[in-house]
């Protein structure tokens, strides 16, 4: 096995993944490598950088993951992002959107492992840090077991060692971004092929992964999981992980809560708001006492105008008996 650095990774998710939920994540493991949204080479270079990729140091190790087919603009993006500190950069050949498939990049550059290659040589001559791979094992009637190899091998000889693999087809015609997640069918042998193929690889199993017992076995298999929905929803699962993996001492969600109130509480006077903060923590009590009624209380107050953290405290309030003194 390859080193420890994507034993544990949690997803990309558009929307859901930003620098708010990653600082929650953070809290709940140490050792996890986070990944933000997909942000567009084009966006990066002409918006609101700050806005866009800006992250506090706490969330480190965090990867940048970048869309876009472009090899010169992915380089500049790539540049920018190692400027703003980021551990590793990205290249998401994975997304099927229309949107992004228009754009020409995402889960469609499978069919052009050659521009791939060439994007992944740019973006790696600009940054002195990791430069990496989400893909699919293949996009509509593509064969996965040549598809996927020929993505592997353009991007090696473009000097990747590190993929990120969603076990699954994207079929670009007729399914929506979120059939896409659900409906091609799941193909972990395939990966684990490619890993005794490619010792040398680093190779990081993704698409379904519900638990952390399943994670660890897919560990026996290959470097490394990402998990997406699931680490999402129910974030208290990325408080096991750094014992579970990492041999470290693992932080409790009601430290994590602490920390993450203090958070809050310097960020609002900033001007965030408080639903932009407190969405990502609806599934943290899942399955514990009053969970039903902290949720609704956040789901019904938090986005409120001027909502404050008395919103956050009130809600913890309605979890009984271990909830975390607020
Ligand atoms: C809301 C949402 C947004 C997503 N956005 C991205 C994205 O920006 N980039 C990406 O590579 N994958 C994205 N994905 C796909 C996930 O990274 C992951 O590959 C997929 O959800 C399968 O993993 P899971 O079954 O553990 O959720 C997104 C998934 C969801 C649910």
């Amino acid at each position: 096995m390859n080193g420890s650095s994507h034993r544990f990774c949690v997803a990309p998710m558009m929307d859901w993944t930003d620098r708010h939920c990653r600082v929650l994540h953070r809290l709940l493991t140490t050792r996890a490598l986070l990944y933000t949204e997909m942000v567009t080479a084009e966006a990066v270079i002409r918006g609101d950088r700050e806005r866009l990729i800006g992250f506090d140091p706490f969330e480190q190790p965090v990867a940048l993951q970048l869309g876009g087919s472009e090899p010169l603009r992915l380089a500049e993006a790539a540049r920018i992002g190692a400027d703003f500190g980021y551990s590793e950069i990205n290249l998401n050949v994975g997304c099927p959107s229309d949107r992004v498939q228009s754009g020409r990049f995402g889960a469609c550059l499978m069919r052009e492992p050659n521009l791939v290659g060439d994007c992944i040589a740019a973006m790696s001559a600009a940054v002195s840090v990791p430069v990496t791979v989400k893909c699919r094992i293949g996009v509509d009637d593509q064969d996965p077991e040549v598809a996927l190899r020929a993505m592997l091998a353009a991007c090696t000889a473009a000097g990747v060692d590190t993929f990120a693999i969603h076990a699954r087809k994207a079929w670009l015609e007729g399914l929506s971004p979120k059939e896409n997640r659900d409906v091609p069918p799941l193909d972990y042998e395939l990966v684990y092929r490619i890993k005794r193929e490619n010792p040398a690889l680093s190779i990081v199993i993704n698409g379904g992964i519900e638990s952390l017992d399943e994670a660890e076995r897919h560990m026996e298999k290959v470097d490394g999981v990402m998990l997406g929905r699931v680490a999402y929803q129910s974030p208290a699962m990325l408080a096991e992980v750094d014992a579970r993996f990492f041999g470290e001492a693992p932080p409790s969600v009601d430290d994590a809560v602490e920390g993450y109130l203090d958070y809050v509480s310097r960020k609002l006077p900033e001007g965030v708001p408080l639903n932009a903060m407190t969405r990502h923590m609806l599934g943290l009590f899942h399955g514990r006492p009053g969970a039903r009624l902290f949720r609704r209380h956040l789901s019904e107050n938090a986005t409120k105008r001027g909502a404050g953290l008395s919103v956050l405290r009130d809600a913890l309030a309605f979890l009984a008996p271990t909830r975390v003194a607020a």
